[in-house]
């Protein structure tokens, strides 16, 4: 897949946003923005490159180590470039027990990819991962904005082909 053209700069509006939660902190605990920050700069460019992690730790005056470990330790941020709709299925215990093992196979073969691979044509990215805190409606999986829960292959057919018409729809609203 290509990756998007990334540059370092946010809009003004961006670093308006950014001042605006770093005065949510006492001075000096700037780094507590890191957070929020990382995800305008995903919103924006879609994933995280090296060279945006690097901009986020100037401006919040942190190392860029401090960025990358945050960055690499939570599966919400991209530090590879994704598709149009990541669909992110939790592996963790109890979605373990209801199968989502074999849920994460089923998309394997259906999409073509392996986890953590984006298909040929941009729309999906299949990542596993940990708990998203729904275990009592397991296995289920996150898509944007959508919890989709108690999966059942037929369940996962018709969630990709709705994503594949509309990859906009995995957001609230749509
Ligand atoms: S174990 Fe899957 S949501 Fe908690």
């Amino acid at each position: 897949m290509e990756a998007v053209k990334q540059t370092t700069e946010f809009t003004p509006e961006m670093l308006a946003e950014v001042d605006r939660i770093i005065k949510l902190f006492p001075e000096g605990k700037q780094k507590s923005a890191l957070l929020r920050v990382l995800h305008i700069a995903q919103a924006h460019y879609g994933w995280l490159d090296v060279p945006v992690m690097d901009y986020i730790a100037r401006l919040l005056h942190i190392q860029p180590i401090e960025v990358y470990e945050v960055a690499t330790f939570y599966s919400m941020y991209d530090t590879v470039p994704v598709g149009k709709v990541k669909l992110e299925v939790c592996r963790t215990g109890p979605c373990a027990i209801e199968g989502a093992e074999k849920i994460i196979s089923y998309i394997e073969n259906k999409l073509g990819i392996k986890d953590g691979e984006t298909t040929a044509d941009g729309i999906f990215t299949l990542k596993s991962v940990e708990c998203l805190g729904a275990c009592g409606y397991a296995p289920m999986l996150q898509c944007g904005e959508k919890y989709h829960e108690h999966l059942t292959e037929e369940k996962v057919d018709a969630l990709i082909e709705a994503y594949r018409k509309n990859p906009k729809a995995n957001y609230m609203g749509m």
